[in-house]
């Protein structure tokens, strides 16, 4: 048997994909308004951080007045890089009285719609609803409630109780799903169907990586009777990752937590690895390492990473060396040099590739090529992209998709981040499905970019 030629298998995958999708708009919907204000923030990084700094304290805002006070200081601030009739439309907004009133609903009215777009929905029965209309598309999920950073501990007790009703609502309905092999099994036997992400901040609320021992002793607790809903349910957790402050913590609570007698033969977990650190090079085979020593597996969520923004001007604002990657190329090259060490290394580390990038996913998939069907699984984000979802399901892939739910509040540090990433000058979304880059570009090397990158 001749080994395949990952590079150029690697083209050959992305350009089916990228021909099967075809050229319609892939990552947001056609609506008129959402791609006018989509526009607008691409154009102009001014406008993008002014609207984004709004949506932000958005719900914090009881009074009409009040939000279209704000809305006119915000887009005052970037006023000349407004079009006119913009401009125009912020001197006319009545600050008072009926008018006042409608504005103001229907800004709350858009900026829930546009959370929609990447919220399933704000309870456990539409959760529900949303997973089972991606198990009619041949796509299956983790559900995830949104909350994160918790600031008292009644927050977090709540956090907890719900994620366990989630875990008990899910279950109840599985049973009745009829088997779809593609993502119910793999080359090991029958997954979990039901499966949740957790974010530790949400579960304690003195979360401090200077205390990483006592930290990880309160969040175990928080988190036991989590595990135990899950496994008498067979359902699988996966740990979130969040800021680079918490990932230390983060990994030693899962180490922990999974060492210990009751959870250590439980293989339905899984963590969230970031490409973007550099750390993450001694990370991950310091997992494996360890979940080698267990004697049971762990999954590997592949991220690139989503708080990209926010490392990079903490780091600066601290004085601190920049836990990331500065160019978008050398996460890119992380990620397939870690997505071979995966592979590789899948009896221990599980992998799962989160990406909407097709040339990272091509890469994974060509490595995967010649492995049993399911050895690799792909996860992507509700709302996005989701014609290439349904390409990968045709190809025969396993898509999980990241599907939150919850209220517009504890939701609106994760809308920033969608939308932070899906306008981002770098975005492959943006580049491949807005501006219309070239896929032979597209799906080049990130070595051989960075190369080029230098040599001008
Ligand atoms: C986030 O919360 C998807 O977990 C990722 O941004």
């Amino acid at each position: 048997m001749t080994l395949p030629d990952i590079p150029s298998l690697t083209r050959r995958i992305g350009q089916e994909i990228f021909a099967r999708v075809g050229s319609g708009p892939v990552p947001f919907s056609s609506d008129w308004l959402d791609d006018r204000l989509m526009g607008l923030t691409m154009a102009n990084e001014a406008v993008k951080l002014q609207l984004f700094r709004f949506v932000d304290v958005l719900p914090q805002l009881d009074s009409p007045a009040d939000i279209v006070r704000h809305l006119r200081e915000y887009f005052h601030e970037a006023r000349d890089h407004l079009p006119t009739w913009i401009k125009a439309a912020l001197y006319l907004l009545p600050s008072s009285g009926p008018p006042a009133a409608l504005l103001a609903w229907f800004t709350r009215f858009s900026a829930r719609r546009l959370a929609r777009k990447f919220i399933a929905g704000s309870n456990i029965p539409e959760a529900i609803r949303a997973v089972e209309r991606l198990r009619q598309r041949g796509l299956t999920f983790t559900v995830d409630i949104l909350g994160e950073a918790t600031l008292t501990e009644i927050e977090a007790e709540q956090a907890q109780a719900e994620t366990i009703q989630l875990i008990r609502g899910l279950s109840a309905g599985v049973t009745d799903w009829r088997e779809k092999p593609i993502i119910d099994r793999d080359e090991f036997g029958p997954l979990a169907r039901v499966n949740v992400s957790v974010k530790l901040s949400a579960l304690y609320s003195q979360f401090d990586p200077i205390d990483p021992d006592g930290t990880s002793r309160e969040v175990r607790s928080r988190l036991r009777p989590i595990l135990r809903a899950a496994r008498e349910n067979r359902a699988f957790v996966n740990f979130d990752m969040e800021q680079y402050a918490y990932k230390d913590t983060t990994l030693q609570i899962f180490r922990e937590v999974l060492t210990e007698p009751e959870f250590r033969d439980w293989s339905d977990v899984g963590i969230a690895i970031q490409a973007y650190l550099r750390d993450t090079e001694n990370d991950i085979p310091n997992l494996a390492e360890w979940a080698k020593k267990r004697g049971t597996p762990v999954w590997v969520r592949l991220v690139k990473g989503a708080y990209w923004d926010y490392e990079s001007v903490m780091a600066r604002q601290s004085g601190w060396p920049v836990p990331v990657w500065a160019e978008k190329w050398q996460s890119d090259a992380a990620y397939e040099r870690l997505t071979a060490f995966l592979i590789e290394h899948r009896r221990w580390l599980r992998p799962a590739f989160a990406s909407h990038n097709i040339r990272s996913l091509s890469h994974a998939m060509a490595l995967a090529w010649e492995l049993p069907p399911g050895s690799i699984e792909i996860q992507m984000l509700y709302g996005m992209a989701d014609p290439i979802k349904d390409v990968l399901v045709g190809m025969g892939q396993r898509v999980r998709v990241y599907t939150p739910y919850g209220e517009l509040l504890p939701g609106m540090a994760y809308l920033v981040r969608r939308l932070l990433e899906n306008t981002a000058n770098d975005s492959f979304l943006r580049a491949g499905f807005v501006e219309g880059v070239a896929p032979a570009k597209l799906l080049r090397d990130p070595v051989e970019l960075g190369r080029l990158r230098r040599a001008t």
